[in-house]
């Protein structure tokens, strides 16, 4: 028979202390471990970018490229270059900024138009029954395409009904005055344009 704790010698009556037994990882726990490395490393290695856009939230890569030629929008040229000046509805500035709307030099010949946005103007200009002495800047930085699509946008806009002006006119005009390195002095050189 067991002696009774109690009637032992002090040291022997105590517990053991608790120890820290070293436990590995369970094997089970270990494989499913490797399992996901494995299965995340190959996911990763075979997953591509391009991968079906109705998973997103439906943009694609064509999405994003630039916008081709022909389609630029002369409403947005207008918006971001003239506006300010000309007013958003095209009737401009009473004594300031010239009206565009009914403008025989918007309406009329489209070279004149497209010299008068090459090179601006700076000088005396006569613009239905008023004389303007006003700064209209050179947009020669402009692309034949943007100067073009502006052009057609102020000839049909504003209640105006005149024919489009297309890219290659531009082009045709930034070529004819090449040399031409200040603005037009006025409506009267202008009426030299062609
Ligand atoms: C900084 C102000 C300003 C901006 C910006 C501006 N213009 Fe002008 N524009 C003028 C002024 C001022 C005149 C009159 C020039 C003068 O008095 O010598 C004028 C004249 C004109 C004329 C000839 C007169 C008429 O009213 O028909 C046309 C056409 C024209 N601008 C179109 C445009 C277009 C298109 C744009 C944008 C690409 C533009 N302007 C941007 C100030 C501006």
């Amino acid at each position: 028979m067991t002696p009774d704790r109690k009637d032992l010698p002090p040291r022997q009556r105590e517990f053991e202390d608790p120890d820290e037994r070293v436990r590995p990882l369970p094997r089970v726990l270990i494989a499913v471990i490797v399992v996901l490395l494995a299965w995340s490393g190959w996911y990763l290695a075979t997953s591509t970018p391009q991968m079906d856009a109705t998973l997103g939230d439906g943009r694609t890569a064509a999405g994003f490229a630039a916008p081709k030629a022909g389609a630029l929008d002369g409403g947005q040229v207008y918006a971001g270059k003239c506006a300010g000046c000309h007013q958003a509805t095209g009737a401009g500035v009473t004594g300031v900024f010239p009206p565009l709307a009914n403008s025989p030099w918007v309406t009329g010949s489209e070279t004149r138009l497209v010299q008068i946005l090459l090179h601006g103007i700076q000088g005396p200009i006569e613009v239905l029954g008023a004389t303007y002495n006003g700064l209209m800047p050179a947009w020669k930085s402009l692309s034949d395409e943007e100067i073009a699509a502006v052009a057609t946008y102020v000839r049909s806009g504003f209640g105006n009904s005149a024919s489009p002006v297309s890219a290659a006119t531009v082009a045709a005009e930034r070529a004819r005055t090449s040399t031409r390195t200040t603005s037009w002095e006025g409506g009267a050189a202008l009426d030299s344009v062609p």
